[in-house]
């Protein structure tokens, strides 16, 4: 059994990815976390982010670099944004993210293109979503526990020009696959989201 979790940014398709693993008892993985490692070794490397060179060669990076607490920051999302553009970045993680889909008892993956490219066979398939708006206040509250100093009106821009990025994009844009469900958080607390989404991916796994 495969879940396939899509959406944008801080849409709370992680949580609910982690949420959806642990009530069916598979395994989880965020495949954003991938890109954001090759963000950070493009980094480390002093590379060009826009450079399909230099973010084919970070593809290449220790599994180490996985654990990295940077991997989470704003800096390396945005990064991870801008190297996952590259069609030969895509490919080079394609078969990796393949594999956790397949391995027996089955997967749950979250990500932009999990439904549409990596695992269009999947048993159940959501599009979480939710406004700008609610998206950068999230983000900005757990900004502010962290002690980092930033407006909100900064987290929506860059929210907004990371979206723009991953939709428009050629290799492998952020859509809804046609036969997912789609989730909007927008207006729902974190208990409810996750209700709401056991509840859509039962519905699909009886379809
Ligand atoms: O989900 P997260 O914010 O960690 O993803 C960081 C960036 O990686 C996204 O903005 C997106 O550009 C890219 N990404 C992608 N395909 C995925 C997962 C993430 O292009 N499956």
């Amino acid at each position: 059994m495969i879940i396939a979790i899509d959406g944008p940014t801080a849409s709370g398709k992680g949580t609910i990815a982690k949420a959806l693993a642990a009530h069916f008892g598979l395994p989880h993985l965020d495949t954003g976390l991938l890109y954001r490692a090759v963000g950070r070794q493009v980094f480390l490397n002093a590379g060009n982010p826009d450079d399909p060179d230099a973010a084919l060669v970070a593809t290449d990076f220790p599994e180490s670099l996985l654990a990295d607490p940077a991997l989470r920051s704003e800096e390396t999302g945005a990064l991870a944004s801008r190297v996952s553009i590259h069609p030969g970045v895509r490919a080079a993680l394609l078969a990796r993210q393949q594999a956790f889909a397949r391995q027996p008892g089955g997967a749950v993956l979250d990500g932009r293109d999990i439904a549409t490219v990596i695992a269009p066979q999947a048993e159940a398939k959501l599009f979480v979503t939710a406004s700008v708006t609610a998206r950068a206040l999230r983000r900005w509250a757990e900004m502010q526990q962290r002690g980092e100093n930033v407006t909100r009106e900064a987290i929506e821009a860059d929210l907004a020009a990371r979206d723009e990025r991953d939709r428009t994009r050629t290799a492998a844009p952020l859509r809804q696959a046609d036969d997912a469900a789609l989730l909007d958080t927008s207006a729902l607390s974190i208990e409810a989201a996750i209700a709401a989404a056991i509840a859509l991916v039962e519905k699909q796994l009886k379809a």
